[in-house]
């Protein structure tokens, strides 16, 4: 799929971008699953720096599924709404109920039981089994599908594109290292790779990135 020595170099660059510029997010700090829960259901379509202090005041409030569970759903509400989208308020409590009541307040340790948790799809599991249970699993946001789908040069139709996506997020951790990489590609992806205005200049893999090269050959084909 992807030549070996392709993949060492994308893997050495990457990472080695996200030692010098990675952010320090207080979700980094952490390996608590509930934490990493709360953390990326903030996130869903939301500007990192407003996420900041309401995940540390759901946090704060309820330390864990168990406290949430225990809570009315609309005093959590009360801490989320104001990110917009509000959904995600009964999705975090609906997620704490069934931790609490199915899995004695321990979050799952499975992709599949994790998928079974209200509003939790496949990117959010394999969060929490990336960045709390330290699996190499794949972690593909809109990010992340992006940056691969630049770099690699992936054209294929949208369902067979999002199946490759995933396969190509997988091809590229390096044993033992799913954390990192996925924490850098996530923010490579969100400060770097934009989807307006992508910064090629500051970017570690713009030699050898496939929409970089069609870029500077002056392609009309838009923005991928
Ligand atoms: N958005 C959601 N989760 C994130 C993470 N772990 N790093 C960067 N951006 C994120």
């Amino acid at each position: 799929m992807i030549a070996p020595g392709k993949r060492r170099s994308f893997q050495r660059r990457v990472l080695a971008w996200y030692a010098a510029h990675g952010r320090d997010l207080p979700w980094r700090k952490t390996r608590d699953p509930y934490a990493i829960l709360v953390s990326e259901i903030l996130s869903h379509q939301t500007q990192i720096s407003r996420v900041i202090p309401v995940y540390e005041t759901v946090l704060a409030r309820y330390p864990t599924a168990e406290a949430m569970a225990a809570a009315p759903i609309e005093a959590v509400k009360a801490i989320t709404d104001p990110l917009g989208y509000k959904i995600r308020g009964r999705w975090l409590h609906g997620a704490a109920l069934q931790v609490a009541d199915r899995f004695g307040g321990v979050m799952p340790q499975t992709l599949p039981e994790l998928q079974r948790l209200p509003g939790i799809g496949r990117y959010t599991a394999g969060a929490v089994m990336s960045f709390a249970h330290q699996r190499d699993a794949p972690v593909l946001d809109t990010n992340v599908a992006r940056l691969l789908r630049r770099y690699f040069g992936v054209v294929a139709s949208p369902r067979a594109r999002t199946r490759e996506l995933w396969s190509l997020a997988a091809a590229v951790i390096p044993k033992g290292k799913g954390y990192l990489i996925n924490q850098a590609l996530m923010d490579l992806g969100a400060m770097l790779c934009r989807a307006k205005g992508p910064r090629c200049d500051a970017c570690p893999l713009r030699r050898s990135c496939d929409f970089r090269r069609m870029a500077r050959q002056g392609s009309r084909r838009p923005l991928p």
